[in-house]
């Protein structure tokens, strides 16, 4: 292919992957199959392999940034993002509606009502239609660039101009991002799953995620975005109001509230946040209230803004699904992390169709800064629907007898030692340093039994309890040396059932190595990490013999959860499991191994690339080492394998005959490269 067809036909795979982005992630209207989109999409990978010189910062397969950042740079934005004043009621609706009117007498106000997205409030810049810088709010000026994380969303253009008339020299656009229910259920399981903490709620998981420095973690997080609203625009014609700028996004392939409501009255405004009330959860994301804002730009710069919210639209809150009980006690639960969560005790209430009885309190640090009390009214809510927690006291309603939670400076299962991390997520968990803690144990060997693991029937709380404490089960492997006698000796257990347990459990044994993988339960590991170490690597062995490094080389597996495999790997009680699992029987093979030759045949080799190639581009050779599974590094080290050398090599030549490392020329790179095919 020349250079010119590969440009092509970059361009209309390009094109075609938008359309099918924008029908998949804006429209929900996917018009191929994923197996054919995927197709597409390697094709443009392959493409890009081959002549990098086409891959642009608008190309569908820049979505994923590279290394983590450092921390976020300060953006300043082209126009200040303002917040809203809230009001409760009706009445303060009408309130704010008659004073607009007073502010503008003689004018016919039209209004437009839209759902507030209970997510995190962003601004997104475009220069002449690409994508090029995405920021929080901040402090109003200036935000944290984001940019990175804000082009995972795939529903977010990263070029405008395929669907531009006109397009603008100079476009800010603000709206929110936020976790759609489904992905905030998913990401927290994985999360559980992993033994790390759930996030309280959907919008504390966007925020959260937005403050990644991985991009690559933020793109597995599923965010998506609305736009609601237009921050600076220069160079088209002058827009008349909001509701035709919501019209103009959406010819752009932004996604914009689903529904929205345009009202000339009062009573048509309350209508429509009533009418939203009634509708909004089926949305994707959750809702918190509504958002009324007067429609016409000219008007709304006439009456203008306080310093911190404009004067012409405003929000109006729903009562949220809340409810209060008493307290009645705090008890400490051991995870199979020996996380060491405090739990609410309640007398049973009613909520959002439920009757709860226990609740979250998180953690020591959250139970401290609520100032929660044994004896308390305390006040739940259903946390994205899911987990209840308690939210806070009821302080009217304290009577002076009730008694501060003392936070066990034990272990309550085992008695052991416990600590809690010096940092991030990680410093809010206090832990149980014992791994032969009998929680811990428990909570492993259900994990391992669980569906989304080993899959084995029957090994529930129950069984797995009783095997534990009858002192016949210490850890996973002793599962499988388990006799039918045994099982049959404990209580309510027949012989039929202790059968089956112990066929399932047989049955175990074949099961894919990514199961194995996240059937131990090692810190970070959930069911997706598991997958892509299974496709990686081929056996058990070699996971536990791969280097930190190697390990990040793995799709989806940055510094925190190799370090996280390195260390469970390099604990000799671990490998000793490891060595009665394989006597047992248990694979440890994958099925899901793709095997990378040639694309792996350069793997873990580094190369420096010095001088002027005869004939190839820098990028160009670049991209046959990292095709090939290779790396580049930008100085001579002893860790370099190849030294590829140019006209012209400066003291990288020097450095490479110092420390004698190989050196090709273009010819014997080329050759190299051809013997790995
Ligand atoms: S307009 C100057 N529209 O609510 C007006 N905001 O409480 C800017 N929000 O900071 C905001 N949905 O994060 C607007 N449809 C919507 C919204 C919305 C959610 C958030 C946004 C804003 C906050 C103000």
């Amino acid at each position: 292919m020349t250079q010119a067809e590969a440009r092509k036909r970059h361009a209309e795979l390009a094109a075609e992957i938008r359309s099918h982005d924008y029908a998949y992630y804006v429209t929900a209207n996917p018009v191929i199959t994923d197996r054919d989109y995927d197709r597409l999409y390697k094709e443009l990978v392959d493409l890009e392999a081959q002549f990098p010189n086409l891959v642009t910062p608008d190309s569908p397969t820049q979505r994923v940034g590279g290394a983590p950042l450092k921390e976020f740079q300060p953006v300043q934005h082209l126009l200040p993002m303002m917040s809203l004043d809230n009001t409760y009621s009706e009445a303060e609706v009408r309130q704010f509606v008659a004073r607009v009117e007073r502010l503008l007498p003689r004018e016919t106000l039209a209004w437009v009502v839209e759902p507030k997205v209970d997510g995190v409030a962003v601004s997104v810049r475009y220069e002449n239609g690409v994508l090029t810088v995405g920021a929080t709010r901040g402090d109003g000026t200036t935000g944290d660039d984001i940019t990175a994380n804000l082009r995972t969303i795939k529903s977010l253009p990263l070029n405008l101009s395929a669907r531009a008339k006109q397009l603008p020299k100079l476009l800010e656009v603000r709206g929110e991002v936020y976790l759609p229910v489904a992905q905030f259920t998913r990401v927290n399981q994985e999360r559980v799953a992993a033994g790390e903490e759930p996030f309280a709620n959907p919008r504390n998981a966007a925020a959260g995620s937005l403050k990644q420095l991985d991009s690559r973690i933020v793109a597995r997080r599923g965010l998506d975005i609305v736009i609601y609203g237009l921050g600076f625009l220069e160079g088209v014609d002058r827009l008349g109001g909001h509701h035709q700028v919501l019209e103009w996004f959406k010819g752009f392939g932004f996604k914009t509230p689903e529904r929205i409501w345009t009202c000339k009255s009062q009573e048509e405004l309350i209508d429509a946040i009533e009418e939203l009330d009634q509708i909004r959860t089926r949305f994707r994301y959750q809702t918190d209230g509504a958002v009324v804002k007067l429609n016409d730009f000219a008007l709304r710069e006439k009456i203008g803004a306080t310093s911190k919210a404009p004067r012409w639209a405003i929000a109006y809150k729903y009562e949220s699904e809340h409810a209060e009980t008493k307290l009645k006690s705090i008890t400490i639960q051991v995870g199979r992390t020996g996380a060491l969560t405090p739990v609410a005790e309640l007398e049973p209430v009613h909520l959002a169709g439920t009757v709860v009885k226990r609740a979250t309190l998180h953690n020591e640090d959250d139970l401290r800064r609520k100032d929660i009390r044994i004896g308390d009214t305390v006040t739940i809510q259903k946390a994205g629907e899911i987990i209840p927690e308690v939210i806070g006291v009821v302080l009217t309603k304290r009577t002076g007898a009730e008694m501060i939670f003392e936070f066990p400076k034990k272990c309550p299962e085992c008695g052991s030692h416990i600590s809690r991390g010096a940092a991030g997520e990680e410093a809010v968990v206090w832990r149980c340093t014992n791994p032969d803690c009998p929680a811990q144990v428990r909570g492993r060997i259900e994990h391992w039994c669980s569906r989304g693991a080993m899959d084995i029937e029957g090994g529930g709380e129950v069984l797995v309890g009783q095997l534990v404490a009858s002192g016949l089960v210490h850890d996973v492997a002793d599962l499988y040396v388990l006799t039918l006698d045994q099982v049959m000796g404990l209580e309510r257990m027949g012989e039929k059932s202790a059968q089956n347990f112990l066929d399932a459990v047989a049955a175990s044994k074949s099961r894919d190595l990514w199961r194995v993988i996240f059937g131990l339960g090692i810190l970070h590991v959930g069911a997706g990490v598991a997958k892509s170490l299974g496709r990686h690597f081929a056996t058990m062995d070699e996971i536990a013999k791969a280097s930190v490094e190697e390990l990040t080389n793995t799709e989806d597996i940055g510094e925190v959860i190799a370090q996280s495999l390195f260390a469970w790997f390099g604990d000799s009680r671990n490998r000793q499991l490891l060595d009665r699992l394989r006597k047992a029987g248990v694979n440890f093979t994958s099925a899901l191994y793709k095997p990378q030759a040639p694309a792996g045949a350069l793997a873990g080799k580094t190369f420096v690339l010095t001088g002027t190639l005869p004939t190839l581009k820098r990028e160009e050779a670049a991209a046959k080492i990292e095709a090939l599974g290779g790396k580049i590094s930008g100085s001579v080290s002893k860790k370099t394998d190849y030294v590829v050398v140019g006209e012209d090599a400066g003291s990288k030549l020097d450095k490479a005959r110092q420390l004698g490392i190989k050196t090709l020329d273009e010819a014997e790179f080329l050759q190299l490269c051809a013997s790995m095919k």
